[in-house]
This record gives C-alpha cells, structure tokens and sequence, in this order.
C-alpha cells in the first residue's frame, strides 16, 4: 500500500515534470522554426495537438488508473475489504491491479477468519460457563444439595474450558507457523508403538481392541517426535472416542514409495462423505450433541493436520458411512 501511494507520488512528479519539459520543447521549437508565418503556425499548432493528445492519453491510461488505485488502498486501509479495482488497457498496470486485488482478497478472507474465530470462541465459551453459573446458582438458592456430585460438575467444566484454551493456544500457534520443528531422525516404528502403548490402558478401560501393523525396516525419519506423537494421540484419541466398547481400532505404518503411510483404523461411528474433509475445519464436529456429550471442542484434527502439513506430509479421512468405521491417514515424507 505504502509503495503504491508513493509510486502515485512519482507519478505525479513525473506528469508535473513532462509538462515543464514540454512548454520547453514548444519554446525551443518555437524559436527554430523557419518558413512563412503561416506554415509556422500550422507546423506549430499540428505538434502542439499531438503533445496534448499524447499527455490526454497519459493521463487517461497511466495517471487515473494510479489515482484510482491510490484511492481504492486508503478506503481498503479504512476497513472496506470488498473493494476490488476493475481491469485496464495497459498490460503492466492491469497486472498491477491484479495482484491488487489478490491482496486484498487475501486482507478479506484472513479478516473473516478473525471475525468467525471470535465468534467460534466466545460459542465455545458460552456452554461451560452457562453451566458452571447454573450449578454455582444452584448451591447459592440450595436447590443443589453441596455434595460431591454438584463440584464434580463445576470442575469438569472448569477442566473442559482449560483444555479449550490449551488447545487454542496451540492452534493459535500452529496457524501462524510459530512452532518450530525441533526435527530428529528416529525410528518411526518406535514411536508410534510408544503411543500406542501409553494409550493401551484407555483402550481396555473401554473395551476397545488396539493393534499394530507395523512393518519393519523403516527407514528413520526426521521429524519432530513431541509434534507427531500429538498428531498420532490425537487420531488415537479420537479413534477411542467415536469407537463403541467391543469395537475394534488397528494402526499400520507402510511405506509407500517415498513416504511412510500411517494408518488409523477404526470400527466405531463413521463419518458421512460430505463431511469427511469439514472434519480438519477449525470447531467443526460431525454430530454437535455427541461431542458436546463427550466433551470434544472439535480442533483436535485441525491442530493435527497443521503439524502434518509443516513436516511437508498430507493427512485426509476416509469412511464408507455412518456406521461403518473410518480410516484416518497421514504420509510423512522419507528425507
Ligand atoms: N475416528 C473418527 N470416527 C468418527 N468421527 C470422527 C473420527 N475422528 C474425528 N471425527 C469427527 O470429526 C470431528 C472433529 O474431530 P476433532 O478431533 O477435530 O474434534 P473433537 O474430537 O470433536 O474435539 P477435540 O478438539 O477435543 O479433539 C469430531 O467431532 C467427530 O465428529
Ligand atoms: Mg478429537
């Protein structure tokens, strides 16, 4: 913006100084004119319309396109991010104009991200803390006996906020490529066993299976271990959590060409196929009753694809249906 305003400042120093140099040329052409009054007169008349027409189509296709670009940054400067410029003749200032408005549709679309953000927070908000001033409302007017029960509720609550804002400090940071990668080379086989083993005591608590299909003779990646045991716990976690007691969830680690293919397996509820990429959307959760029960503030996957996309990997959801189980998959390339 700041370059376009003082191009517009060169600009009109440069038409300020093409009219100097013109009235000058008319004098020097004026003075060394030979020939009858008259053929001066026309000769003179002649170059003076070429000149006027030449500065009239300057100003048309150059000058005005500039001042309108000037203006269109300040009303975009003063918040109005519809604002988009029209194209023109000129090759250099309609490519000019172009990246213009890529800017400014990128201005928009990282506005309305803000605006929904706020919205989705204070959403999120709002439930916890209407329950915890309901129970507090409750002990107060002792419709609520203050027995265990009634505190269980507001520090679960209190718990469900804590993680929310854990997790949108980590979002926070992984939108705005603030994590650093603390990359080693490690045997991937390992690590994902690692996770699976911390988390075999949830699975049996429920009654979920988990098994293992990892191939050996990996070759060691270089990731950053602390990123992708998150991402891994969070598929895990969730595979547990959309997975029914009796159910079933298997890991397999390949490797497919040149990258290692981690797949998350599971027999639980399934996701429908229009929403199977809306699930890596910031807050989105297929069934709002269900999470809301389970307690899931739906940024989970966000957080993971972020941190699969910033090791240069690929992460997407597959699933034949409601009902029918998903496999949830992530690739992180072989160095
Ligand atoms: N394995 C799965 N089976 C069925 N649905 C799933 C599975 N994994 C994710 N989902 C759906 O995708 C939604 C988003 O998942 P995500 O992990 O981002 O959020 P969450 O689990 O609701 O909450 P949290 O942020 O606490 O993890 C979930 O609410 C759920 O509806
Ligand atoms: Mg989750």
């Amino acid at each position: 913006m700041k370059s376009l305003l003082s191009l517009h400042r060169h600009v009109a120093w440069l038409h300020l100084f093409s009219y100097l140099v013109i009235v000058l040329i008319e004098l020097i052409v004026l003075r060394s004119l030979s020939g009858t009054p008259e053929a001066n007169v026309v000769r003179y008349l002649t170059f003076f319309t070429v000149v006027l027409l030449s500065l009239l189509v300057i100003r048309r296709r150059i000058i005005r396109p500039i001042e309108e670009m000037k203006e269109a940054s300040l009303r975009i400067a003063a918040g109005n991010y519809h604002e988009r410029l029209p194209t023109y003749p000129t090759i250099e200032l309609n490519e000019l104009a172009q990246a213009f408005n890529q800017m400014v549709a990128t201005i928009e679309s990282t506005e309305e991200r803000r605006v929904a953000l706020l919205g989705d927070v204070a959403h999120e908000l709002r439930t916890p803390l209407s329950n915890i001033r309901a129970t507090m409302e409750g002990l107060i007017d002792e419709v609520l006996p203050p027995e265990p029960d009634s505190f269980f509720d507001i520090q679960r609550e209190v718990a469900r906020l804590q993680r929310l804002v854990h997790q949108l400090e980590t979002l926070s940071r992984v939108e705005s490529d603030r994590l650093p990668l603390n990359r080693q080379s490690l045997d991937y086989a390992r690590l994902v066993q690692s996770v699976c083993d911390r988390l075999r005591v949830q699975y049996e608590d429920k009654g979920v299976t988990l098994t293992t299909d990892l191939v050996g003779n990996l070759p060691s990646l270089s990731i950053d271990p602390d990123l992708i045991t998150q991402v891994l716990t969070n598929l895990l976690g969730n595979a547990l959590q959309y997975t029914p007691a009796d159910g079933s969830v298997r890991v397999s680690v390949a490797r497919q060409r040149d990258e290692i293919l981690t797949c998350v397996t599971d027999s639980g509820v399934g996701i429908p196929p229009d929403e199977l990429t809306r699930i890596f959307e910031r807050f989105y959760r297929v069934d709002k009753s269900r999470a809301r029960h389970s307690g899931g503030n739906g940024i989970g996957l966000t957080i993971a694809a972020h941190l699969v996309r910033a090791h240069d990997g690929r992460i997407w959801a597959e699933s034949d249906g409601p009902g029918h189980g998903a496999t949830l998959s992530f690739t992180l390339p072989v160095q």
